[in-house]
Parts: C-alpha cells; structure tokens; sequence
C-alpha cells in the first residue's frame, strides 16, 4: 500500500521487503522535515540538504536504513532541537538513495509506523531519538459510526475531486476499497495538501476512529473552502467570457452597421439626447446616470427592444422639467377674485384657501399640511382644485387614484419590466412640464392595498415634505424634487383613507348645495359653460328660473351638481341641433316644455311621509353620496317576544336597535307600553332598501321611536324627520353630517328636525334663509323625541290583535 510522487529514480541501491515484519528498534537518528508530515505505508521522495540531516541518512544507512521522520514545528529553524520538533513521528525505512552532483542527497522512504519520540539527543552530529512504537488503537467491532465515516470520507473525496481537487485516480481507486479506519484517515489526509499542524493532528492520533473522525472534519472543511473558491472562479470567468463576447459583438456590429450604413442614425440620435440632457439641467446625479445611459445607447443595435425601452426613457428624464417651473402669482386680491369667478358661494372654503395662499405669500415652501377637500360627488371639489392652481398661475394636474391598488402605479416599475413605465406622479409632473405644478390627488379614499403592495405609503413619502425632495420613482432610477409641487387631495369620506396618511392633512368639507344654490350655480355657471362648449349664445336661448327648479327637483337627486350639468347639457344639445336645422329666434326652456327637452321627471321627489303611521318614523342618514331621508318601518306581531331585523343594516346600526329595544323595554309603563307585550309580541324592524347609508348609530333614535310608536299605536307624525345616537338610557348623543342631513330632509319637504342637543353649533354651516319655514328641535333624551314625534294613542280594534301596517308608498319611491 503506496504512492510514489516521483517515481524516476535512476541510480538504485537497495531494495528492502516491505512485507516482512520489521523490528524497529527503540533508536532512531532523525530526520527533521520541514514542510511535509509522513505518515505510516506512505512511500515519499525527500531531498535532504542539511549537513546534519545528511549525517543522519548515512548513520541509518550504516545500521538497519531505520530513521525516524519527524516534523518541524517551525519551518524556519535551520537546527531544529528536541523541542522545535513535535512529539509524534513516524518510523520510516529508506528504500533508495541518490547522491546530488551539489552535495544534496535525494531518498526514497516509506512509513513504517507511528512512533512517540522518548527523548532527542541533539548534542552528536545528528539527532539521535529514543522512541517508543505507538500501536494502532482498533475498535474491537467496526461500529455504525465507523462505517459512516468511511462512506462520508470516500464520498468526500469525490466531491473533492469534482469541487477541483487534483488527486490522482490511482488514489481514489484505492481508497474506495480501503477498508481499514485508520489507513484511509492516513491516505486521505496525505492527499488534501493539509497545512502541517493540521496533518500533525491526524498523526497524534492512534485511535483509528477518532483519526478518521478527525479527517472527515478537516475534509468537510476543505470541501467547504473549494465550493467558495469554485463559486469565485466561476464569477470571474462567467464575467470575463461576458464581456469579451459583448465586445466581441459589438465589433461585429459595428461592422454590420457600417456595411448597412445605420450608424449614423443612432450617433445623430444620440448627438440629439446629449444636446437634450445639457438642457434640461439635471441636478447632479440624475444627469451622471442619464450621460452613462447614454453611452449605453451609442453602442446597441438602433431596432434592438432594449434599444427602444432605453430610447423611450431617455426621451422622458431629458422632457421633465427638472429646472423649469412657473412664477408664482401671490396677489391674494386677484387669488380671490378668481375663486370668486369660478365657484359660487362656499365662501368658508374659499377663505381657507386664501389663508393657505397667504402663508404661501410669506414662506417660499411652508411645511404645512395638506389641504384636503371632503365631500359628496360633484359639489367642487376637483374644479376647486383647478380654480386654485389658476389663481395661482401654476398648473393643474388631476390624479385620480380611484381603483389603484398597486404602490408601482404610483412609484414606477422598474425599467428592466417590459413596458416599464414611471408612476403617476412622475406621469404628473411631465404632463405638466413645471415642476410646481399644482397636483391634486383625487378620491384619494378610494385608493386600496393588495399583494402588490401599499400605495399609501408611497403616497405619504410624496406627500412628507422631509422626503418628498428626494422623490425616487422606480422607472426613473434617479430621484425628482417634489418640494415646489402643490399637493391638494379630494375625497368622499374621510374614514377609508389610511390613518398616517389622514393625519398629513386639513380636512375642508364641502357639504352640499341646497335647491337654491344650485340654481344659482346653474345660472351662473353650468348654462354659460353648457352652452359655449355646445356652440350656443345667450341670443338663442332662454331658460326659466322656474324651469330650472323643475330640473333640479325633477330630474336630479344628488347633494351636488354631475346630474345637473349633464341634463343641462342635454337641453343646449337640443337646441344646438334646433338651430343647426334653421330654427330662428330665442327658445324658451319653461316650466311648461322642460319635459319636451328632456323627458318625463326621472324623480319622483321625495317626500314626507302622505299621513302620519303607526310604526313608521322619519330618519335622515348620511351617504357617501351626501343626505338622505329613510323611513323605518316597525311591526309588532304575535310572537315571543322576539327583535327581528331585515333590510339594510350593517353592525352598528343593529346594535343601535337592540340598545333602543332595551331601553323601550326598560321603560315600558312610562311608555304606555303594556309589559307583557314584550313577551307577546315580536318586533319586526325594517330599513328599506334604496337608501343606503353609512352604517353608524346616527338611526338610534329614530329605530326607537318607530318600536314604541308599534308597541304603544301611538302614530309617528308625518312631517318630523330626525337623526341621533341613543344610549340604554335613552340620552341622545351626536352625530355627523348634519349638514348633509337637513339639506336631505329639506328636499323631501320636511317641517321639522329634531336634531341632538350637542349638533346644534353644527347648523352654523347651514345658510339660515332656506331653514326659515323649518323648525329645528334639539333634544338630549327620548322623552323629548317622544313628545316631539309621536301622537296620541290609537284605540286597537277589539277583536283582531295587531293592526297589519301598510309599507307607505314614498318610502320606496326611488328612481326606477
Ligand atoms: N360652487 C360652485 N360654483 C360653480 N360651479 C360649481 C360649484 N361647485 C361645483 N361646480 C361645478 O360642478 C361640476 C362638478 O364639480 P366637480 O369638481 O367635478 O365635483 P367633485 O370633484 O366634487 O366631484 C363642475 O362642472 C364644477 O365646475
Ligand atoms: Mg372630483
């Protein structure tokens, strides 16, 4: 069992029987080896170039070619002594040796065996040992464990091998049919080039199993490092073959061009964008990475795709306005005069915005918040915006963020994604080619988060004016200045919007017009606007005040003023046409001929209640499209005692009705309610479909008194509509969108509100002049709401139980 390295010797002495059992005696010269550790049937070549070590080949040539191979702990000591040498060697014959024409000598060993160094006598002309034979420790069975590091070992050795290793297969052949522990550990460790402590330590050990533990741990090491050094070397060589076949390419393509003549289009081309990139005076980086694009582009094919991705994005970072941007008007009087142009009335929201403007007068970027305009459809919101950016001579871009659910619409994909593009608000500030434009963020309640991430937090970083100077879209890879940018943001309500986004900004709500403001809205604005985009003057039309009422109340339903303008539309259309056909003189749009305009009334109006019912009470509710009137129907019905509840209820509103229950009941003599028609009777409570409101516990009140107005037939009066929160003790608390509320309950002809005693600084915000035939009733318990709504007590028929109770027709009368 040997290797031999260099086998080529050329000039033989002796050879000896390996085979034989040699008796090592316990005296040994010795050979100090420097940067290699022998170990046991290893047969080695050696040079030996030391006088002394020299002096020690010829004395145990001399007496039985026995020398002990023991290594140096420091490779540098020229004349090693006991202790510079470790303390385990081994015990080798020399089987050749081969003078040197320089005085060296060049010996052929093989290991014998382990052998203990007793003691170095370093005092002679060569080192001189006592030593003691170590005999190999066996396990007397071979254990699992043993088996196991022989496989991992042999297996270790492949891998090794195909990790890079250079091991020869006349090795391996051998060690995968090595079963002896302790042989293999040698014969693996004298073939993974170890470092000398290293290999010492596999020689220290005569334990056959733990030597051969010790090898599959120095092994599993080596493997390890090989896999990082395979891993490095193939990096540098994948990079290497990567770029000189790119340039091995772009060679040929430059040929190829030449030869079809088009490099010259694409050297024009980027002649172009460099002249563009001087232009747009880029801050620093951004122009650094647009001129290293740049280059990129000169040298890709002009029809490559990544060509025209590069291309495209080229053409967007050199046309957005990095260092363009418009003055500023800061004249508050014209800023007013054009709020005042454009939008009529909504005088608190008007003062606002100038208050806004005036800080903007005094400070270039104040850090305030963000104006956000809250209301139901078409009361102004966006035109506001517009109208804003218009006193101001900035520009308007709308953003609206309905249905956006992916944080990339707002922030970009990256351009590596086919069809990459920037986000929105880089799309924005493009489409305005300032860079303070005036955004405004519109139904900024309506933007969602899925798996694609959260567009509110990227909105809040566009919004943050410590970060939004560094605004990094995606697509562009370089960051924009978004400071000088005016952000305003619109929405329908306010509690869908994200919480840190909702506290960035100063909530101004726009309520909702009455009949009356919008016909003046109408007469101001939407007919002059309607009538100039339909090409129509003043000379060829003429529309009634008491027609446009009839509009207003019979063809829309809405807190603002889209279904106006549209049907107001619809009547310059028709007379655009009447004209275009020859018609000569004014036509009249009157009360009387409305209907030949635009059809029979789409809404029947909604309103109060025909008689006063039992069971049947008047709420107002608040919807995201602005106020309604809903009306609550009760039944008591033989039974057990039961509360049903259909129709449309959400959660709160079905807590809110069992609170009103509890409290009927809990005060049912006072209420003239007989007690054991609790238990008698089921309560049936129902919330007609059509009006859909925002759940909340703004019905509390009006669910109560339709039960008590069943459970005791006293009849709820017809003309009282009513909104408030009740607790189990009957105390009635606020609520919100009283604004809304008594504009709905105005509509639908109303006579009085009852209205929660802690609401009442809340009319503030309604016009007084449209109220004045109404009367408002401000309570804070049920008694109150009680003796307001509900009359005097019907006498039930004797014989037939409870009285079936007709659904009132206006309660479903809704646009078909
Ligand atoms: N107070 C007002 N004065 C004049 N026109 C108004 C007023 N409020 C709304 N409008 C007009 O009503 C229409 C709808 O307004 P819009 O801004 O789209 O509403 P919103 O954004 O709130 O849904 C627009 O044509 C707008 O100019
Ligand atoms: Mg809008």
């Amino acid at each position: 069992m040997a290797i031999v390295k260099e086998p080529e010797f050329t000039e033989a002495i002796d050879t000896t029987e390996t085979d034989q059992q040699l008796q090592i005696p316990s005296e040994l010269p010795v050979l100090p080896l420097r940067d290699i550790v022998i170990y046991p049937f290893m047969i080695v070549p050696l040079f030996v170039s030391r006088e002394k070590s020299i002096r020690a080949v010829d004395e145990a040539l001399a007496e039985n070619r026995m020398i002990l191979l023991a290594s140096q702990k420091d490779l540098d000591k020229e004349e090693p002594t006991a202790e510079d040498l470790y303390s385990v060697g081994t015990a080798a014959v020399i089987m050749r040796m081969l003078k040197l024409p320089d005085g060296r000598i060049r010996i052929l060993v093989q290991g014998l065996a382990r052998a203990h160094v007793e003691s170095v006598d370093a005092t002679g002309e060569y080192l001189r040992s006592r030593v003691s034979v170590m005999q190999e420790v066996l396990q007397p069975e071979r254990s699992l464990e043993v088996e196991a590091l022989v496989r991992n070992v042999r297996a270790s050795m492949e891998k090794a091998i195909n990790l890079g290793k250079n091991i020869s297969p006349e090795v391996m052949a051998i060690i995968a049919n090595l079963d002896d522990a302790g042989r293999l550990a040698d014969l693996s460790a004298s073939n993974l080039e170890l470092k000398v402590e290293d290999a010492q330590s596999v020689l220290d050990i005569a334990d056959t199993t733990a030597r051969l533990r010790r090898v599959n741990d120095l092994l599993n090491k080596e493997i390890e490092v090989l896999t990082v050094q395979q891993e490095i070397n193939t990096q540098a060589r994948a990079d290497i073959d990567r770029s000189q076949r790119e340039f091995y390419l772009r060679q040929q393509l430059k040929a190829i061009q030449s030869e079809l003549g088009e490099g010259n289009e694409l050297a024009e081309e980027t002649a172009q964008f460099k002249e563009k990139i001087e232009a747009a005076k880029m801050p620093k980086a951004a122009e650094e990475e647009a001129l290293r694009q740049l280059k990129k582009l000169e040298r890709m094919h002009p029809d490559a795709a990544e060509t025209a991705t590069l291309r495209n994005w080229m053409e967007i970072m050199t046309d957005l306005p990095w260092s363009r941007s418009s003055v500023d008007n800061l004249d508050l009087k014209k800023a007013e005069t054009v709020l005042n142009e454009d939008h009529y009335g909504l005088e608190k929201v008007k003062d606002r915005i100038l208050e806004a403007l005036a800080v903007r007068k005094l400070k270039e970027k104040p850090k305030g918040p963000i104006l956000c305009l809250v209301g139901p459809p078409g009361v102004g919101k966006t035109s506001l915006g517009r109208s804003i950016a218009r006193a101001l001579d900035r520009k308007f871009v709308r953003l609206s963020l309905g249905g956006v659910h992916d944080e990339a619409e707002i922030r970009g994909h990256r351009r590596t994604y086919v069809g990459a593009m920037p986000g929105r608000i880089i799309q924005a500030v493009q489409q305005a080619g300032t860079n303070n434009p005036l955004i405004m963020l519109d139904e900024i309640d309506k933007v969602g988060a899925d798996f694609r991430g959260d567009p509110s937090s990227a909105l809040l970083e566009v919004l943050d004016p410590e970060q939004n100077n560094s605004f990094r879209d995606n697509y562009l890879g370089v960051t924009f200045d978004l400071s000088n940018v005016i952000f305003m943001t619109t929405a329908n309500v306010l509690d869908t919007i994200q919480p840190a986004l909702r506290d960035r900004m100063e909530v101004i709500r726009l309520a909702g017009y009455t009949e009356e403001e919008k016909r003046e809205i109408a007469i101001r604005h939407l007919l002059p606007k309607q009538m100039d985009e339909n090409g129509i003057t003043a000379r060829d039309v003429n529309v009634s005040k008491t027609a446009l009422t009839t509009i207003i109340q019979q063809y829309t339903q809405e807190a603002g003023l889209r279904q106006l303008e549209r049907e107001i539309s619809r009547i310059c259309r028709k007379i655009a046409r009447k004209i275009a056909e020859g018609h000569k003189g004014a036509i009249r749009v009157s009360l009387k001929n409305v209907h030949e305009f635009l059809g029979a009334p789409k809404i029947i109006p909604e309103e109060a209640l025909k008689k006063d019912q039992v069971g049947v009470a008047t709420g107002l509710a608040w919807t995201a499209v602005g106020g309604d009137v809903l009306f609550i129907e009760a039944l008591r019905m033989r039974g057990k005692g039961n509360l049903v509840l259909t129709g449309q209820l959400g959660d709160v509103m079905r807590e809110s009705a069992q609170a009103a229950y509890s409290y009927a009941k809990s005060r049912a003599k006072e209420l003239d309610i007989a007690e054991e028609d609790f238990n008698n009777y089921d309560l049936h409570i129902h919330i007609p479909e059509g009006a859909i409101p925002k759940d909340g516990p703004s019905a509390g009140i009006t669910l109560a008194t339709a039960m008590v107005s069943a459970l005791s037939t006293r009849p709820v009066r017809k003309d009282v509509a009513m909104t408030g929160e009740i607790t189990l003790r009957g105390n009635v608390l606020p609520i919100g969108g009283v604004k809304e509320k008594v504009l709905a309950a105005r509509r639908a002809r109303v006579t009085t509100i009852i209205l929660p005693q802690q609401n009442r600084r809340d009319l503030d915000e309604v016009p007084k002049e449209p109220f004045k035939d109404i009367r408002f009733v401000f309570v804070d318990n049920m008694r109150q709401v009680f003796r307001e709504a509900l009359g005097e007590k019907v006498i039930p028929p004797v014989s037939s139980g409870p009285r079936p109770q007709r659904v009132p027709q206006a309660a479903n009368a809704r646009p078909a």
